[in-house]
């Protein structure tokens, strides 16, 4: 069977759950103020992509910095991931670093990875702008992805994308 896990990797707070809910209901999780950090779901989900029928399991991370140990343990368990940030979080941005670095030193061959750019719903207090997130992009020598879990725009992108190249891999 096409199955494949991908993990989504960010801070806190820059809609890991939106997007893995989006994706896997079509439907947004709201902007509730009972805001319900994750430590670790894991959400499974079927679909054809292009023309051939996928399972994603997606590991849904936790962005809090306390836990960040864990991590290395998320990406030995990833295939391919993708590294998330707010649009309107300049910090969320600057902490993927981090986080691309960790993929580089524990997957020993070249990581499978796109960068999403979540939040671009967002217009009025955007901290990010488009060309510095393809900037990014292209120091990564990954594809860039402008998505928002809440309108559900460039959702499925993302874990298509992600599909087509571990496919290729
Ligand atoms: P951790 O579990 O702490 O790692 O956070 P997370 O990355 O899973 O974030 P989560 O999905 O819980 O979203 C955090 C907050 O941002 C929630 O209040 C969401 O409603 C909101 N949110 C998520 N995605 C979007 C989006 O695309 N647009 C807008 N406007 N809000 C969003």
């Amino acid at each position: 069977p096409d199955e494949w896990k991908i993990a989504l990797l960010g801070d806190g707070g820059v809609g890991k759950t939106a997007l893995a809910v989006q994706f896997t209901t079509r439907s947004f999780i709201g902007e509730s103020n009972t805001y319900d950090p994750t430590i670790e779901q894991c959400y499974r989900h079927g679909a054809p992509v292009d023309n051939q029928f996928c399972c994603f399991e997606i590991i849904d991370t936790a962005g809090q910095r306390e836990y960040a140990t864990l991590t290395d343990q998320w990406i030995r368990e990833g295939q391919a991931f993708a590294l998330v940030y707010s649009v309107a979080s300049r910090a969320t941005f600057e902490r993927l670093e981090l986080f691309r670095q960790s993929l580089f030193r524990v997957k020993r061959k070249q990581p499978y990875f796109v960068l999403v750019a979540n939040k671009t719903d967002i217009h009025y207090n955007r901290e990010v702008s488009l060309q510095e997130g393809k900037d990014l992009a292209e120091k990564f020598g990954c594809e860039y992805i402008e998505a928002s879990a809440k309108t559900g725009y460039s959702v499925q992108k993302v874990f298509f994308d992600l599909v087509r190249i571990l496919r290729a891999g």
